[in-house]
């Protein structure tokens, strides 16, 4: 369905009828990636799926930060008159957006599944990087931000249709909205003393093969928080839930039953 924030239209899909889970694409990506996850999860949770603004069939926004993000999701979720408090899973791009709403939003978070991500800003070269990707994607096209991400998204085993599937899609986002989101990760707050203050169950999943975020700093984020632990996906890189959807399916419908 389409929802009109901020004077754009916004696209969410709703899987079925339950408590609700929130899901949070990563970058350059959209909703698409969590399809699998929420029709599997629909037979007992409500499960949000929402293209942030400028990916998939959201309309593009040279605005954009994680705090934005953040308060577009909140924005959503009062027009779809969600108020109970939901679970918040976000991969990569998605985990960062998961930590703002969790700052901004606490009392709507029920818990948190943190997916594939790291807590730390960007260094100074790995930002400056960025810019140029956003020059790069608004001169040439999103094509050129699909181009550097598909080498990094997939474990190597993964199928050539997998990886030429998800480089369309990519390719297919508005390069003003793939400009603003590079840009948005670029600026992005440090979040690692949002760790400690973390008081909800929380999760962590990632791919054994992810050179992205590797499963070892997961593994510190997850000590950092009384109570979380992590789970590790084989055969999967930075993307579990369309590389390993059985394995990465049970292990969150497992997370979700035991709250
Ligand atoms: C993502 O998957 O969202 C990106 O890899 C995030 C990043 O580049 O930091």
């Amino acid at each position: 369905m389409v929802i009109e924030i901020d004077n754009l239209a916004l696209h969410c899909e709703v899987f079925g009828e339950g408590e609700p889970v929130l899901f949070i694409h990563g970058f350059p990506l959209s909703g698409e990636m969590w399809r699998g996850a929420a029709e599997a999860l629909s037979d007992r949770w409500r499960c949000l799926v929402p293209d942030l603004r400028g990916h998939g069939r959201s309309a593009a926004s040279a605005a954009a930060s994680m705090a934005r993000y953040a308060d577009d999701l909140a924005a959503m979720l009062d027009k779809l008159r969600e108020w109970r408090p939901v679970v918040v899973v976000g991969l990569s791009m998605g985990g960062y957006i998961a930590f703002e709403f969790y700052r901004r939003h606490r009392a709507r978070v029920r818990a948190m599944v943190l997916c594939d991500t790291r807590a730390e800003a960007d260094a100074p070269d790995g930002a400056a990087k960025r810019e140029a990707m956003a020059q790069e994607v608004l001169k040439n096209g999103s094509r050129a931000a699909a181009d550097v991400m598909v080498d990094k998204l997939f474990a190597p085993g993964v199928s050539p249709q997998l990886r030429q599937h998800w480089h369309d899609a990519m390719s297919r986002n508005p390069p003003v909205g793939v400009a603003a989101a590079a840009r948005a990760l670029a600026t992005r707050p440090d979040s690692t003393s949002t760790l400690t203050t973390i008081d909800c169950p929380t999760l962590f999943v990632v791919g054994r093969e992810d050179t992205l975020t590797p499963p070892a700093p997961m593994e510190a984020m997850a000590r950092a928080i009384r109570g979380a632990r992590l789970e590790i996906i084989e055969g999967a890189g930075h993307m579990p839930p369309v590389e390993q959807p059985g394995e990465f399916n049970r292990i969150l419908r497992g997370f979700l039953e035991s709250l």
